[in-house]
């Protein structure tokens, strides 16, 4: 029985090394591990977490932070005989192998191998696989793609700005799902926030989003592509009459969900392989009149971890049963709803792939259309040896990256005045509005959807 319905298809699920989307992802700066996990900052040197195994792209590496505060990346099984490299000590400026001894420093090189005789030349003719480290914003990055494609790294303002509070999630959320395409399809489904998130929540079925109600036209929506992939926007109904919900979420390649609100942030879905995802998240919440906003102190004393369900088991979405569980202290936050819808995509005919071909897709998946489009860009784009989307080179990438993501209650007048603005003038409107300045829109606190 074939894995897979076509070559295609194929295509657009693997990670690994060598694979087509996985050479995509190896274009670009991908957070590996969140700085705290890490440990071992200068004066905890080496600390007790450090070293830490982490598992990206189908690849099995150990991240280490040397006696300098320097984290670096190295191919976990040791290039003399194999040993897990998570069991040996870090030193000032090495890991050690703890069978033999290797001493490896961040960039591979053996520097040490104590059991050779005096005078060995081996160090010198083995480079161990190593990957580039860059830390900002709590978070450590590291870029697993060829050294002589290697971008810069991109400046987006929530991760460099400092006038404000950075809200940076404990990487404790694992998504298990068919494949890694379905996460970032999901980030482009618009039509699953009523029904998913609302209506199997015990709320009335779908109606701030529609096709026509209430003698309403339709609600304005559209999907559209950006220099760093693609976005949509949407104005729905909310509650009270005459306010409604201008919502811009962008799918930033290869796999960040942009989210607007009071804390605009980024959420990278990292393959882990080709069937889990790990959740990186910041959130950046500008000081209004140099104090923090009202919605950032509630979630400094919030004690659920931002990414989510940490230390939970495997099977935590089995364990907490069906629909009307709605009070199981594990269900948090909206996690629970899109890992089930998600999780649940795959075929066991297919080793738990999705079986594409079986699906039936409608005018409401657009934006997973769109998305499998462009990532179909990216392989073919990648293959012709050019830079995959959104990788920005020379002194543009010394700017700051101002993604127009944002929530916003307004009039429908000026909701649509901002809906038919181009993106253009959408970053330069919103880089202005801070909370206090934004005179009569509030934003929104940010929704984990
Ligand atoms: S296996 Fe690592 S030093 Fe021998
Ligand atoms: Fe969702």
């Amino acid at each position: 029985m074939p894995v897979f319905m076509n070559e295609e298809e194929k295509e657009l699920i693997q990670i690994g090394p060598a694979t087509p989307s996985g050479e995509v992802f190896r274009r670009y700066w991908l957070p590996v591990e969140v700085s705290a996990n890490l440990g071992g900052k200068p004066g905890s040197f080496p600390g007790f977490n450090n070293p830490l195994r982490v598992r990206v792209l189908s690849e099995d590496l150990v991240l280490f932070r040397d006696g300098s505060g320097k984290p670096s990346l190295l191919a976990e099984h040791c290039s003399h005989r194999g040993t897990s490299l998570l069991y040996g000590r870090v030193e000032e400026n090495c890991l050690r192998c703890l069978y033999h001894g290797w001493a490896y420093d961040g960039e591979g090189n053996v520097i040490d191998t104590p059991a050779e005789p005096p005078g060995s030349n081996l160090k010198h003719t083995v480079r161990h696989p190593s990957y580039p480290c860059f830390e900002v914003a709590g978070l450590i990055f590291a870029y697993l793609g060829p050294q002589d494609k290697i971008p810069p790294f991109p400046r987006y303002e929530e991760l460099f700005r400092e006038d404000g509070v950075r809200l940076t999630g404990n990487g404790g959320r694992i998504q298990k799902s068919p494949a890694f395409l379905q996460t970032l399809d999901n980030v482009l489904d618009v039509w699953h926030r009523d029904i998913l998130h609302g209506w199997f929540k015990g709320m009335p079925p779908r109606t701030t989003l529609h096709w026509g109600q209430n003698g309403e036209p339709a609600s304005p929506l559209k999907y559209e592509r950006s220099p760093w992939g693609a976005y949509y926007i949407y104005i729905a109904n909310t509650p009270k009459a005459g306010v409604y919900h201008y919502h811009e979420t962008h799918a930033v390649f290869p796999c960040v969900r942009h989210v607007g609100g009071s804390g605009k942030g980024l959420h990278w879905a990292v393959p882990i392989d080709d069937h889990t995802t790990r959740w990186f998240s910041v959130s950046f919440h500008p000081t209004v009149d140099s104090h923090p906003q009202t919605d950032v102190a509630q979630s400094l004393l919030d004690p659920r971890p931002m990414d989510g369900h940490a230390n939970l088991p495997d099977d935590w979405v089995e364990q907490v049963g069906r629909w009307w569980n709605l009070g199981h202290p594990w269900r948090q936050g909206q996690i629970w709803e899109d890992e089930v819808a998600m999780g649940t995509q795959g075929d066991p005919a297919h080793d738990g792939f999705p079986d594409w071909e079986r699906w039936h897709l409608g005018t409401s998946d657009r934006g997973m259309m769109l998305n499998h489009q462009l990532w179909r860009e990216q392989i073919d784009r990648v293959r012709e040896g050019l830079d995959p989307i959104g990788i920005i080179r020379g002194h543009a990438a010394e700017e700051l990256i101002r993604v127009p993501a944002a929530q916003f209650h307004l009039g429908f007048d000026e909701a649509m005045r901002l809906f038919n603005m181009s993106l253009e003038d959408r970053i330069a409107e919103f880089s202005h509005a801070t909370p206090h300045s934004a005179g009569p829109r509030v934003a929104e606190p940010t929704v984990r959807r």
